[in-house]
């Protein structure tokens, strides 16, 4: 595999971003989509982050972008301290270290952001991604039972969180 660098996205990033997050969400296996946002939408999320400072970064593979990861706030002023993250990367370059390169950056960005808490939900049976998160310090804090419904079935998704 070539090198893979990690950045902070940029908006020339939002046609790979948005590409790599569809085959992603096409799996439907891992995310809360079954399909990426529309593009102008997925330009608008990246612009927000920008701006505001909320970390996203994605993996580049020859400047194609393989992977993100980002932490966003709740919605609510009792939250502003919380951020929930996302990430995912495209199938041929899992299990090589690169998600621990990503979240390991993302939290670092976290931190220096001031979220006191980063949060996320994950697919029960998403062995990978658990054990992900647990390595870097996440605790599971709960189960929401049958929360998710795809082609009919019903999974749990797992509530877990670091404080940073
Ligand atoms: C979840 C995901 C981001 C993990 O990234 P990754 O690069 O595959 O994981 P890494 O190679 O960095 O592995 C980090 C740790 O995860 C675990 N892990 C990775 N691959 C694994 C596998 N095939 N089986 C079990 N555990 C695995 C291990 O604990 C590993 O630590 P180790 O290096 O000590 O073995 C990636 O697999 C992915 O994009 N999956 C599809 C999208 C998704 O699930 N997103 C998360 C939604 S909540």
């Amino acid at each position: 595999m070539s090198t893979v660098e990690i950045v902070p996205i940029r908006e020339e990033h939002a046609g790979g971003f948005h590409r790599t997050l569809d085959i992603v969400a096409r799996e439907r296996r891992h995310l809360s989509f079954l399909e990426a946002p529309p593009i102008d939408a997925t330009r608008a999320f990246i612009r927000d982050n920008i701006e505001n400072g909320f970390p996203q970064l994605v993996a580049l593979a020859d400047d194609e972008v393989v992977g993100w990861c980002d932490v966003r706030p709740k919605a609510r002023p009792i939250h502003a301290h919380v951020g929930v993250l996302g990430m995912g990367l495209l199938p041929a370059f899992r299990g090589q270290g690169l998600g621990l390169r990503l979240i390991e950056r993302a939290l670092a960005a976290s931190k220096r952001f001031g979220f006191h808490r980063v949060e996320l939900t994950v697919r029960a049976e998403n062995a990978n991604a658990v054990a992900l998160y647990r390595k870097v310090g996440f605790e599971l804090e709960g189960r929401l039972r049958d929360d998710v419904c795809v082609d009919g079935v019903y999974g749990d998704l797992l509530v877990m969180g670091i404080l940073l």
